[in-house]
């Protein structure tokens, strides 16, 4: 079963919108596999935006993720990476459509609440980074 990496973000954990979210993905039939909350550090933020790196906004960012606490999740199901990052809504938030979560709870392109995955193969390299393979929880969803 496909699997993907979720962040909420400094501005999603302060302002109070992790149950909502985690609420969101299993309202939706997404089962959670893994959870966890830290404050990220600079060498992990570079490591994950690593491709970002020489960008113009890539110091903003850096300083953006590192500045509170962060949640991060793997979530699983058929076609999970697509599912997420269409509930997620567009990366600016100006351009996300209302009833995503970027759309509902979001102003900007830096503060935009959540990070998830953009392809499988993302997801297997930012999973990675954040869980080892034992902090994936093998269970069944009562109605998957
Ligand atoms: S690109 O160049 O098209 O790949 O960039 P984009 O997909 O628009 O954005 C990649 C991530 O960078 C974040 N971003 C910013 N952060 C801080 N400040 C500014 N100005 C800024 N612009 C873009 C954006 O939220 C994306 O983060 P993730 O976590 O991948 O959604």
């Amino acid at each position: 079963m496909e699997r993907t990496f979720v962040m909420i973000k400094p501005d999603g954990v302060g302002r109070g919108l992790v149950g909502l979210i985690l609420q969101r993905f299993e309202q939706r039939g997404i089962k959670l596999v893994a959870l966890k909350m830290q404050q990220l550090t600079r060498a992990m933020a570079e490591k994950h935006y690593a491709e970002h790196v020489g960008k113009p906004f890539f110091e903003e960012l850096v300083g953006f993720v590192t500045s509170g606490p962060t949640v991060q999740m793997v979530l699983e199901g058929k076609d999970v990476v697509a599912q997420v990052r269409k509930m997620n809504g567009a990366t600016n938030c100006l351009n996300a459509e209302v009833g995503s979560i970027r759309g509902d709870f979001g102003l900007s392109n830096q503060k935009n609440i959540i990070h998830a995955s953009d392809a499988p193969e993302t997801a297997e390299r930012e999973i990675a980074l954040y869980f080892a393979p034992e902090e994936l929880v093998d269970y069944t969803l009562r109605f998957e």
